[in-house]
């Protein structure tokens, strides 16, 4: 059995939940899930500045600094002798009487995290999959990473039975994002991608997409975009941590392009696999 971190401790993974974790009565918390590549995690310090704002919006106060909880993370990486993965982490408001409002101030809040072995589907980035079209359903706060996820699960759940890679979410005409990840489309030469607002969780993976097209000459647009735009882009991809970027070949029954990974798909994918190499990603 691996590892696991409950609070500041390293421990065995064992049964530690607690039937009155605000986590577990109310998804009252906040989440990360950072990829590890060569036993280091990418990017950790945007998904620490991330969850410190999720926190923020959701007042919710983290128990340690993150400077410490990623000192305690990498010690976690090191304890699974984790060479490809993810850790998984979140925070709950705490163990407290189940009543809806926050419980008294002095109630610690939980952080367990735990790692994950996980090999990249380099295939399935090269090859692309065909995503369907879900309504976003979800609250107004989609900028906030918590651990409410149901109207996230209930989309993908609908790709999977529709042996799609990804629900693509859009409320009313204007495309938002996926289940699991954000969407950027192609359209004569220049991206496309949601702006950064509360419709969307801003992704690291599509923020380092943005940079890393700044520095490839490639223009991306931060506006909204239709669902009609969508369905006769030139290319669509999705993007996310560890499954990085994906091409999307169909949207429910339309083709998207000719039905292949497009060419700047690949370039901003061959670009974004740099990263992981070491010498590079020392410099991330
Ligand atoms: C709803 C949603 N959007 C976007 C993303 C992509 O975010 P990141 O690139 O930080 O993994 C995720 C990741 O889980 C997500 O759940």
């Amino acid at each position: 059995m691996s590892k696991m971190l409950y609070n500041d401790a390293i421990m065995e993974r064992d049964n530690v939940v607690d039937i009155e974790d605000r986590a577990y009565q109310f998804g009252d918390g906040v989440y990360e899930v950072i990829g590890v590549y060569d036993g280091e995690p990418l990017m950790m310090d945007e998904h620490m500045e991330r969850l410190e704002r999720s926190a923020r919006e959701l007042r919710l106060t983290l128990p340690v600094s993150t400077t410490e909880l990623k000192n305690n993370l990498e010690k976690l990486v090191e304890a699974n002798g984790l060479q490809e993965g993810i850790i998984y982490m979140q925070v709950s408001r705490g163990i407290a009487s189940r009543e809806h409002e926050f419980p008294n101030p002095e109630t610690p809040a939980v952080t367990v995290a735990y790692t994950r072995e996980e090999v990249r589907q380099s295939d399935v980035e090269d090859e692309g999959r065909p995503a369907v079209l879900v309504e976003d359903i979800r609250w107004l706060r989609c900028d906030i990473k918590t651990l409410n996820l149901l109207p996230n699960v209930m989309a993908k759940q609908k790709a999977v039975e529709n042996n799609a890679v990804e629900a693509i979410l859009h409320r009313g005409d204007i495309v938002t994002e996926a289940s699991a990840s954000n969407v950027f489309m192609v359209k004569n030469g220049e991206l496309y991608t949601h702006p950064a607002d509360n419709y969307i969780l801003n992704g690291i993976t599509r923020r380092k997409i943005i940079q890393l097209c700044d520095e490839l000459d490639l223009k991306v647009n931060e506006q909204t975009y239709t669902v009609n735009d969508l369905l006769n882009a030139d290319e669509v991809f999705i993007s996310a941590t560890k499954l990085d970027i994906i091409p999307i070949l169909r949207v429910d029954d339309q083709t998207i392009g000719d039905g292949k990974p497009g060419k700047i798909t690949k370039q901003v994918l061959q670009s974004f696999r740099s990263l992981y190499q070491k010498s590079v990603r020392n410099k991330v």
